[in-house]
């Protein structure tokens, strides 16, 4: 155990779903111990403790993040679970909203405190969190839930950087815009091409495109002075092409 809790520590939420997973190979190469939550059971492998625990539920984000800390040096937290529902926007309905905002707003709230209340007591650490292209600019095709949590996910992000900054804690987001992989797959036929045609780099993103953002972000050395950011993720989506 005196060995183990040396190594740094890493909660990954979303764990199973793409972004997470490859957040938490990433981090098991650098040698970190990874705590890879989610809903759904993540893939066991050497070094990652994996824990299912739904984010909407405080106690168990909490409890999450004493056992992180309690067998690792608790360092970094990533905010990845989420979830998204395609759908028009006419069409969007109360029990969706609260669904989507119950998960990708208050989990990420969850997170952000549970992580402040244990690293504010053993010395710092970073907090990164999933953000998203629609938090800036909303969007068509998909439930406005979801547009308005990762706004909401923004606006945590900085409020948890300025009081994280007096207990040397960082909290940081990226935004991505549509990634290849699973939840970008939820669009319906065509939309998705449309979205790779009008982007100026005429593709989607990569998974491990934003898996390095969050890594950059979640490093103390090479971001050190970065705190509050909503680093974009998208090709230059914002300028139309
Ligand atoms: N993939 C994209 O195009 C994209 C773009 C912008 C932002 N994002 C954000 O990045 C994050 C990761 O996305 P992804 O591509 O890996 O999606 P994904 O669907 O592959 O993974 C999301 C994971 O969250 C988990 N999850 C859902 N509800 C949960 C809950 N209540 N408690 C715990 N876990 C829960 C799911 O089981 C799933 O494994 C999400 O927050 C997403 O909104 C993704």
């Amino acid at each position: 155990m005196a060995t183990e809790k040396i190594r740094p520590g890493v909660v990954v939420t979303g764990a199973a779903g793409d972004m997470g997973a490859a957040l938490c190979d990433s981090f098991l190469d650098d040698g970190f111990a990874v705590f890879g939550a989610d809903i759904a059971a993540p893939r066991g492998r050497d070094g990652l403790t994996p824990v299912v625990a739904d984010v909407t539920d405080r106690t168990a984000v909490f409890a999450l993040a004493e056992r992180a800390s309690a067998e690792s040096r608790l360092s970094v937290w990533v905010n990845c679970a989420g979830i998204f529902e395609a759908g028009a926007v006419a069409q969007a309905g109360t029990e969706a909203w609260s669904r989507i905002i119950a998960v990708n707003l208050t989990g990420t709230f969850h997170g952000c405190a549970a992580a402040l209340a244990v690293m504010s007591r053993t010395g710092g650490g970073r907090i990164v969190n999933a953000g998203s292209l629609s938090g800036h600019v909303g969007g068509t095709g998909v439930h406005p839930a979801y547009g308005a949590s990762k706004a909401g996910v923004h606006a945590l992000t900085k409020t948890y950087a300025l009081e994280g900054a007096r207990h040397g804690i960082a909290c940081n987001a990226v935004a991505p815009g549509v990634l290849e992989g699973r939840m970008g797959g939820q669009f319906a036929d065509g939309q998705l091409e449309r979205l790779a045609r009008a982007n100026p780099m005429r593709r989607l993103g990569r998974i491990d495109e934003a898996v390095e953002a969050i890594r950059f972000l979640a490093d103390p050395v090479r971001a050190s002075y970065l705190n509050g950011v909503v680093l974009p993720v998208n090709g230059g989506a914002y300028m139309p092409s």
